[in-house]
């Protein structure tokens, strides 16, 4: 892309969803995918990049991502412009894929990779892992923490990833409950604590799972107000998908210092 990149983009950016069809568990058909597309240009999204999922379930093939796109732009014309990139699942293999190969992981071939953490793990593993990332330059965006247990049990984990330079994208419909309660709340708490950076639709169907951000941005809007709602759902994932420095981005809290630490110091 990177001619748009000193505009402002007519409407919402979504950096995390699943249309290009029969690839994964996104729409199946390029029918299905043409009336999500439809549904995502009526919430207002002028922008979008899919990623189809890179896991076990899965096999990512960029090329193959590359030229649904660009079958799906053809039809599209500029009413919705789609980028590329995956949902990287932080398995060994995938890890391994991406530190070889990392451009053609990350998002529109930019420094941000996003990553999806197991339901369970081991973060000292994880914690290698995104070092490795961020030691050759890109900046991993984790998908929904607030979905996952051991960050909803433990947030100080998240707070150590985002202090290695990680950055955090909620899920739209978290904010409304579609992920239970415990996913609302924490989404909640993560945005008074200023460690959201983006938020996206992870849309997968037109209805069921949708691709829709305007009723999270309302949200965000009437708890945080107008500038933070637009910031996290056009102006940093634009950012992200124009591989430029996020114009939002606070100070990760501060790691709280041990007893012992207190006591020397
Ligand atoms: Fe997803």
């Amino acid at each position: 892309m990177a001619t748009e990149e000193n505009s402002t983009p007519a409407g919402w950016v979504d950096t995390h969803l699943h249309l290009l069809p029969g690839i994964d568990d996104g729409p199946a058909t390029m029918e299905l995918a043409m009336a999500m597309a439809e549904v995502i240009i009526g919430d207002g999204i002028s922008h979008v990049v899919v990623t189809p999922h890179s896991n076990y379930q899965f096999t990512f093939d960029p090329a193959q991502a590359t030229a649904l796109r660009d079958q799906m732009q053809a039809q599209l014309g500029n009413r919705l412009t789609l980028l590329t990139g995956c949902e990287l699942h932080l398995s060994f293999e995938n890890v391994q894929a991406v530190l070889a190969n990392p451009r053609l992981y990350s998002l529109n071939g930019g420094r941000y990779v996003l990553v999806e953490f197991p339901e369970f793990f081991e973060r000292n593993s994880m914690q290698k892992a995104l070092e490795g990332f961020c030691e050759i330059g890109l900046v991993p965006l984790i998908a929904h923490p607030e979905r996952n247990q051991v960050f909803q049990q433990h947030p100080p984990v998240l707070d150590d990833y985002l202090r290695l330079g990680c950055i955090a994208q909620v899920t739209a419909s978290s904010f409304s409950g579609r992920f239970g309660k415990r996913a609302q709340e924490f989404s909640n708490e993560l945005l008074n604590r200023e460690c959201i950076h983006v938020v996206a639709s992870d849309g997968h169907s037109a209805e069921q799972r949708s691709p829709r951000l305007s009723k999270a941005h309302a949200a965000i809007e009437a708890a945080k107000g107008a500038e933070l709602a637009r910031i996290l759902c056009r102006d940093n994932p634009w950012a992200i998908a124009c591989d430029r420095k996020l114009p939002y981005a606070p100070e990760p809290v501060a790691k709280k210092k041990s007893l012992w630490s207190r006591l020397k110091g």
